[in-house]
């Protein structure tokens, strides 16, 4: 008879598990690690968020336009870099793409309050097929939603 692994202990060093342990909230409230980025599950969720996150802008009439659909890969790969980035995970985006500068790099586009409802309704739609804890969920959101006023540049 084996006995199952039992979660690691976060912090303070310990064997390394035999299994992975759990990135979410856990049982008793307490998460295994401190970065959201690592909470709701490292580089494969932000990947399904902004995959998810794609799907809708590629129907959307105002923005779908705005993007550059020979290089849709690229562009899944420099959103979801950045925000793993932000969210504490490996600063792979910065190494590639240098600073960040979000606003100035949107300054090409004519970003109205119309096309940022449409971005995120479809980054709402994204965060929510995640299914993520409340609190995990409500901060990206929050994030998300402010970054998303600041990005408007075109005020009709
Ligand atoms: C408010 C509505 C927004 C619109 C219409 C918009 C539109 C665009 C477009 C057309 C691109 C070029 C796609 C590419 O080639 O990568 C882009 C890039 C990008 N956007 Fe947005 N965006 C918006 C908001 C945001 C927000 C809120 C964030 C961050 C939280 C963000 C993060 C990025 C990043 C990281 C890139 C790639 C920058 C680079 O490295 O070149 N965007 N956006």
């Amino acid at each position: 008879m084996t006995e199952p692994t039992p979660p690691a202990a976060p912090g303070h060093g310990g064997s390394v598990p035999a299994q992975p342990i759990t990135l979410r909230v856990g049982e008793h409230g307490v998460s295994a690690t401190g970065s959201l980025y690592e909470r709701i599950g490292g580089a494969p969720t932000f990947d399904r968020l902004v995959r998810r996150f794609y799907e809708g802008v590629q129907q959307d009439d105002v923005i779908w336009p705005m993007y550059p659909a020979e290089d849709l890969e690229g562009a899944i790969w420099r959103l979801s870099a950045f925000l793993q980035q932000y969210w504490g995970g490996p600063g792979t985006y910065s190494e590639e793409r240098g600073h960040p500068r979000l606003r100035m790099r949107h300054g090409p586009f004519r970003i109205t309050s119309e096309a940022r409802e449409r971005w995120l309704l479809h980054m709402r739609t994204a965060v929510e097929s995640l299914q993520l804890a409340p609190l995990d969920e409500a901060e990206l959101w929050a994030y998300l939603d402010r970054a998303a006023h600041a990005m408007t540049n075109t005020f009709d």
